[in-house]
This record gives structure tokens, sequence and C-alpha cells, in this order.
């Protein structure tokens, strides 16, 4: 594997996000969805998958002909219909990737391939060897690779790199891992798989148990250099690793986190907030880094501590991830700090004796009222307040 510290940043918003319910996009949206994510510094695009029907082929083929970048990638299964149709769908980018995968547990076997694993190891050579006849850049990942014998699973990555696979993808399918359990897996194939330092490891985190991110954080730790995410984190079920919060905590972190990326830092919030108009739902207001309460201070101590010095109360700049909205959220918890700061925004300077009656009179609204906006505040100010200004 490659000794340099840079972490490659694998968006798959545009196929396991998009494969999410409420998370359909049309292709307008997805073609514009593409540029934005590549706007952000991806390096690594995963444009759909384009056996699933002709719309996702066609949005793939017009991603990889528009998109220029990332390098633009397609999913298929190890058959050779799916690998004949990504190959085809990628074949106009400037960089293509295909990515396949097979299932490698005992369980995903039987249930639901109904093949052993010496079939299995069988098709993993055969397809990712079809594949590479097609491109030169391939991507194996043993789905469900965290609940898989980790025996075999080192027998499966061994074969794969010798059918010509150049990154291998170990996903936590179901979100079952802990971090020390998926940084653990890493390292033995790290150690014990002949080839491996010739290819790029690669994590893919599902959010089932809230451990997406924590979980690729320790990937890296352990010596993987490709993280596979999504905006918003979107994805199956719980969804896959936040985009936002890897490249955030990687900036935050950097003491402990030494690696570079190339992320657009204040790219992050406005991709989160295209992303959320094309879906039928936006990030949680209280989801890390792009979430309306992210940067939002409501209790009167911390608008105090905010408005003396934001780094009492914000471990990262709001504008360094692109918002630039408003933070101190007036309400029921606030203080007169902040309650004069905002009048001033608003271009009224009161007095102190003006602010103590403004403040009772706030206060009023506020344990009958919810949410406090400017014309609320306007609304507050008696006649002689505002002819004082
Ligand atoms: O979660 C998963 O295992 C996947 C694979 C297709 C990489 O999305
Ligand atoms: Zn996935």
């Amino acid at each position: 594997m490659s000794q340099s510290n840079k972490v490659f940043f694998f968006d798959t918003t545009l196929r396991d996000g998009e494969q999410s319910p409420g998370c359909t996009m049309h292709h307008d949206e997805k073609l514009r969805m593409a540029h934005t994510i590549a706007d952000l510094g991806v390096d690594l695009l995963e444009a759909g998958f384009p056996i699933a029907s002709d719309g996702d082929f066609h949005s793939v083929q017009s991603i990889a002909k528009a998109v220029k970048g990332p390098r633009i990638t397609a999913l298929a299964r190890c058959k050779h219909e799916d690998i004949e149709a990504a190959a085809k769908a990628v074949a106009p980018a400037e960089k293509s990737r295909i990515h396949t995968f097979l299932s490698t547990s005992d369980l995903h076997l039987a249930a639901k391939l109904r093949i052993t694993r010496e079939q299995a190891i069988d098709q993993i050579a055969a397809m990712v060897a079809l594949a590479k006849t097609y491109c030169e850049d391939i991507e194996f990942s043993p789905e469900d690779a965290t609940r898989t014998d980790p025996d075999f699973l080192l027998k499966v990555c061994e074969v794969a790199i010798q059918a010509g696979a150049t990154t291998l993808n170990l996903p936590d399918t179901v979100g079952y891992c802990l971090p020390s359990d998926y940084a653990e897996m890493f390292r033995n194939v790290l150690a014990k798989v002949p080839g491996i330092e010739s290819v790029v490891l690669s994590a893919h985190c599902h959010d089932d148990l809230g451990l997406a991110v924590a979980n690729s954080i320790a990937a890296i730790q352990a010596g993987v250099r490709q993280v596979e995410c999504s905006v918003n984190g979107i994805g199956e079920r719980a969804g896959n690793a936040a985009l936002e919060e890897i490249a955030a905590i990687l900036m935050v972190r950097k003491d402990k986190l030494d690696y570079t990326n190339s992320i657009v830092m204040e790219k992050l919030f406005p991709a989160s907030q295209e992303l959320s108009r094309y879906i039928s739902f936006g990030a949680a207001p209280n989801k890390a880094i792009v979430g309306a309460n992210a940067f939002a201070h409501a209790s009167g101590i911390h608008q105090h501590g905010v408005l003396a010095n934001p780094l009492t109360y914000e471990i990262l700049t709001p504008a360094s991830v692109g918002y630039h909205g408003q933070h101190i959220v007036l309400g029921k918890h606030s203080g007169k700090h902040a309650i004069q700061h905002r009048l001033k925004e608003l271009g009224h300077d009161l007095n102190k004796e003006q602010i103590a009656a403004f403040y009772e009179r706030f206060t009023n609204l506020a344990d009958r009222k919810k949410d406090i906006y400017d014309q609320d505040i306007l609304a507050l100010l008696k006649p002689e307040a505002v002819a004082a200004n």
C-alpha cells in the first residue's frame, strides 16, 4: 500500500446514497449534484449502478461525459452483464473505475447467493479479471467483510489482488463493527495479505449503530487511505459515513490525525443544502457540521461566551464550512448580552435602562412563543427606544 498520508475521499452520495428511501433523484438533479460533489474536491465519485436501470446507466454515462476532476466509478456485481454495463457507462470519463463486489460472509453466501466459499473465490477471480480487461483501475469489495471469517477474508483479498484489483474496499455493510474491531481487521489484512502494499485499502461504513464515522477514522488510523462516504451521510438504512464529518474531523483534529486530503471545506454547507433540495429530507437540525443547529447558541451562558470569544463554544468556525447564517438564536434561554448584540445588529443601540425594560418584554414574549424572529424583536421596541436611535 502507498506510504502517502493523503486520505482519498470516495463519494457515494449518488450510488449508496441515492439507493436509500426518499433519496431518489431525477437525471438533471444527479448531474447537478455530481458537479457539486466534484467541486467539493472528492477524489472519486461513484455515479451509480448502471445495470440497475436504463435511467441509472444514462446518469452514470452523462456524469462520466460531463464531470471533470474526480475519477468516475460505477458499481457492478461480480456478473458479466453488470461489469459490461459499468464499463460502458464509465468509458467516456477522463478517469474511470469499475467497482465490483461479492458477498463473502458465510451468512450471505448461504442465504443470499447460495454458493460455497470456493465458488465465491472462483467468481471473484474471474470477474475482477474480466473487469480488468475494460479498465485499469478496479476496486473490489467483499460485501459484509466485517462478518466474514477472518482467514477466508485474507484469501479473498489475495485472490482479488492477483486478479488485478487496485483498491480493496472492506465494507462494514451492516454497521456492526466497533472502531477497534474495524481497525483490527485492516491491520490483519495489511500484515498478512501478499501484495497488499501494491493496492489502496478502503473503508466503507454504515451507520446502523451510529459508528460509521468513528469506524472510518479508526480505519484511517489503521492504515486505510480511501474512505467511502456521502453528503449528509445518506445511504442504505441509517446511512453511510458522512463526508462532511470525516473532513471536519481531519481538519479539527489534525494534531492527532496528520493526514492530507483535497476537500474544499467551505463548500460543505452549500453542498449539503443543495442535496436537501433534491431529496425528500434535509440534514437533522442537530446533525454535526451541516445541521441547522450545528453552530446555533440558544442559552444565555453560551451566547455570552461566544460573543466574547467564539472559541469558548465553537471548535471550528461556521464560515470554515461555508455557513454564514445567524448563529445566536434568541429565545427564552437568552441573556441580555445576546439581546443587546442582536438589537445592535438591527440598528438599535439601547442604553442600560432601555435594555433592562426591553429584556422584560422579551422574556414575557419568549415564554409564550417558541421561535422569536427579528420582526418580533422590532415589534417589541417601544416607540421611545426607537426614537432614541
Ligand atoms: O455496504 C456495502 O457493502 C456496499 C458495497 C456494495 C460496497 O455498499
Ligand atoms: Zn454500502
